[in-house]
């Protein structure tokens, strides 16, 4: 079987160039799209990603500043902040970079932005819209993950996805997308009993566990679609993800590497969502609930 390989960069190049369009005219409206995003403690894994999305922000045309918090601010300090965002017409997405330090309760933080512009999709308010097919934002990494399958032409109505993993960022609402585009869909863990069984029996196989290269060929019926969503750094400093790239090539039809698959979009679909939610402002457009 020759694996076509998903180039991850090349499509979040080509979303990103629609959307630039579409920022654009908004700043000629005079209604430059707006990101806040809040970073607590010094994990050096989120500075980077901060740093990333900063900087494709400035790229696509949307302003962007960064609340950096040290790891002992209090948890008061950040919800007065969230709410001074909130209030800002300025910002039109919030994101609080995940994990925050041990002591936040982050379902309160999460809770505090405004449902229009919780460009994460986090809000439990937003959690029940995408559960409900209201959807008001979808959650970046499996909204990437559902662009590159459309750019790719492969259907997903009637097909068996399966889902390894389970975390609230990315393999619950990953289910729930693809459940909504007439998927049957299966969700394991990297728990799941005799997990090869599920995983063969896959068309579309999503892999986010965060174990490097758990799934291997023999895990993968002939002619799949492998979109892999870990991203480890192994002891000698390499990346890689939690399909095991060398021998799961040959077996599927399609396979997303790591990188330049999946990270190139979840970033790309953040820059969406923020235009999105400008857009909605300049429209005047309400979502969510009033009280
Ligand atoms: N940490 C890892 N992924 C994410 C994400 O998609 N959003 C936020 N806010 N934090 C993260």
């Amino acid at each position: 079987m020759s694996t076509q390989i998903i180039d991850g960069k090349k499509i979040a190049e080509l979303v990103r160039s629609e959307w630039r369009v579409r920022a654009e005219k908004l700043i000629q409206l005079d209604m430059k799209p707006g990101l806040a995003v809040i970073i607590v403690g010094d994990n050096a894994a989120s500075a980077i990603y901060v740093r990333n999305k900063v900087k494709a922000c400035s790229d696509i045309g949307i302003y962007s500043e960064v609340h950096s918090f040290p790891g002992n601010t209090d948890q008061n300090e950040i919800l007065t902040c969230i709410q001074t965002l909130n209030n800002n017409p300025h910002i039109h997405g919030i994101l609080v970079q995940l994990p925050l330090p041990a002591h936040f309760e982050n379902n309160r933080i999460i809770t505090s932005i405004a449902i229009e512009k919780d460009v994460d999709g986090f809000h439990f308010y937003n959690v029940g819209a995408l559960v409900t097919g209201n959807t008001v934002f979808s959650p970046c990494t499996p909204y990437g993950v559902m662009v590159m399958l459309q750019r790719k032409q492969i259907h997903v109505e009637g097909q068996h996805a399966v889902v390894v993993g389970r975390s609230n960022i990315v393999g619950k609402p990953m289910a729930l997308m693809l459940l909504e585009q007439g998927a049957t869909v299966t969700i394991c863990t990297s728990k799941t009993r005799n997990l090869p069984e599920f995983t063969k029996s896959a068309d579309i196989l999503v892999v986010a566990t965060g174990r490097p290269r758990m799934i291997t060929g023999e895990m993968v019926k002939s002619g799949a679609v492998v979109i892999d969503v870990g991203i480890n750094r192994l002891a000698d400093g390499t990346l890689c993800g939690d399909v095991d790239f060398a021998s799961v090539n040959g077996v599927a039809g399609y396979l997303s590497p790591v990188p330049g698959g999946v990270g190139p979009m979840t970033i790309t679909m953040l820059l969406c969502n923020t235009i999105l939610a400008a857009e909605r402002a300049h429209a005047g457009i309400c979502v969510g609930y009033t009280r």
